[in-house]
């Protein structure tokens, strides 16, 4: 790999063995990719929380040891520097307002709030979601990005037309102290035109919808396809409804990037999206493909007994908080049941100011923020069924948690969560 002077001079330590830490692992994972050269990057979107089970793996209960093995590779301890990118922390394993509803003990949320602590010191923001282009990273068109989070990295890629690949844990912790990530995959031009052809020839309109033909999507096509969705007739999709396709996309399959000519920032038409290309397999979506999507979401669940409703996956932005609050006007949700909203901290606050926090409490549902139960591993005591309007949710939660889980809208989930059943219709 070809380095700049600057690079140079950080891999022989002119700043410090953090940062010549940082800059190996960068050029060691630049190589084995075969990039020829790494790219500045401004806008790093990394994990650095860490609690108790992190640090006794490190062998030393420091955060700069935890640093040093989960955010460098590093074999020893390293002194770590604040962060030389704009650097934000995503989504966390603990809310810090309702910790105690996932059950962790005291002991584990001290040593979270510390790295939090730790991470704010050094310069990372502390998004703590999924979904940092609700709250402030919006980055722009052609900007390098160095993200983790594959729903966030499909929808910066797609929608807003930056580039990154999906980084992870090591190559993003090295990103925050450089200021650098490998030139390769998407950030190259080339590599971000469409393969892929899917006809869409059936309404396409609400989150479900959106959800189905994204799960749909990512079942069919393999894992390096960039496919462009024509033929979308009818609503405009918005925010939430491509932020739930590109997770189900990036779910069922490993999808990161695709277009939707007229809508995203790369593909004012389909030949725009496809380079004048051929694409290499074209693809048609009906009603007998969005069956199938409806049946594999659902194939986990047979009991309509539903324990727990999860809403806000990716996390919920303040009008799916404010829909939440209107399905459930002078209703209760059933005492055999519970109904959790997920969304970004700082839309938690805003959605607190509004009332819809205190609504939801009142109607005996709950607002978290910064984590959600795949990610921080905790259900209700006793969770057998979930029901949730995230087809990457009910993608993963039954496999992580052995539950069983139900897929529908956000109005057959509020009313599973209101009955205690769930009356859930394949459309
Ligand atoms: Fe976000 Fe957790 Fe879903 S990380 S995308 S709410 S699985």
């Amino acid at each position: 790999m070809r380095l700049a002077d600057d690079e140079q001079a950080m891999l022989d330590g002119e700043q410090g063995e953090a940062v010549a830490a940082a800059m190996d692992l960068l050029v060691r994972y630049g190589e084995v990719l075969g990039a020829e050269r790494l790219v500045d990057t401004d806008n790093v979107c990394g994990a650095n929380l860490f609690g108790s089970r992190h640090s006794l793996v490190c062998g030393s209960p420091t955060p700069d040891a935890a640093f040093s093995e989960h955010s460098l590779d590093a074999p020893t301890v390293l002194t770590i520097p604040p962060v030389k990118a704009q650097s934000y922390q995503l989504i966390g394993p603990m809310d810090t307002k309702n910790w105690q509803v996932q059950g962790l003990p005291q002991a584990e949320h001290d040593e979270i709030m510390a790295s939090e602590q730790y991470n704010a010191e050094h310069g990372i923001h502390l998004l703590t979601t999924c979904t940092p282009y609700q709250v402030g990273n919006v980055p722009l068109k052609g900007e390098h990005c160095a993200w983790m989070e594959s729903s966030a990295v499909v929808y910066v890629n797609s929608v807003l037309g930056a580039r990154t690949n999906v980084e992870g844990r090591e190559s993003t912790g090295a990103a925050m102290l450089t200021g650098k990530i490998p030139y390769w995959g998407l950030h190259l031009e080339e590599n971000r035109r469409g393969s892929h052809l899917i006809e869409v020839s059936t309404p396409v309109t609400s989150n479900r919808d959106w959800g189905l033909l994204g799960y749909w999507i990512g079942e069919q096509v393999p894992e390096e396809a960039i496919p462009v969705v024509d033929g979308i007739t009818g609503t405009t999709p918005d925010l939430v409804r491509l932020k739930h396709f590109g997770a189900a996309a990036a779910s069922s399959g490993g999808v990161e990037m695709y277009h939707v000519p007229g809508i995203t920032a790369e593909a004012r038409t389909r030949d725009e999206a496809l380079a004048g290309r051929t694409p290499v397999e074209t693809l048609g979506y009906g009603p007998a493909q969005r069956r199938e999507a409806y049946e594999h979401l659902n194939a986990t669940a047979s009991d309509t007994s539903v324990d727990l409703v999860m809403i806000g996956c990716p996390h919920a932005t303040l009008g799916q908080i404010r829909d939440v609050v209107r399905l459930l006007e002078g209703r209760r949700v059933h005492p055999d049941s519970e109904l959790w909203v997920f969304t970004p901290r700082a839309l938690r606050h805003v959605a607190e100011q509004n009332g819809y926090a205190k609504a939801l409490e009142d109607a005996g549902a709950l607002l978290m923020s910064d984590t959600c139960p795949a990610i921080g591993q905790f259900l209700p005591k006793g969770t057998r069924v979930i029901a949730t309007d995230s087809a990457k949710q009910v993608h993963y939660l039954p496999a992580i948690m052995n539950v069983q889980g139900w897929f529908g809208t956000l109005a057959e989930c509020v009313d599973a969560a209101v009955t205690g059943t769930w009356r859930g219709e394949q459309p």
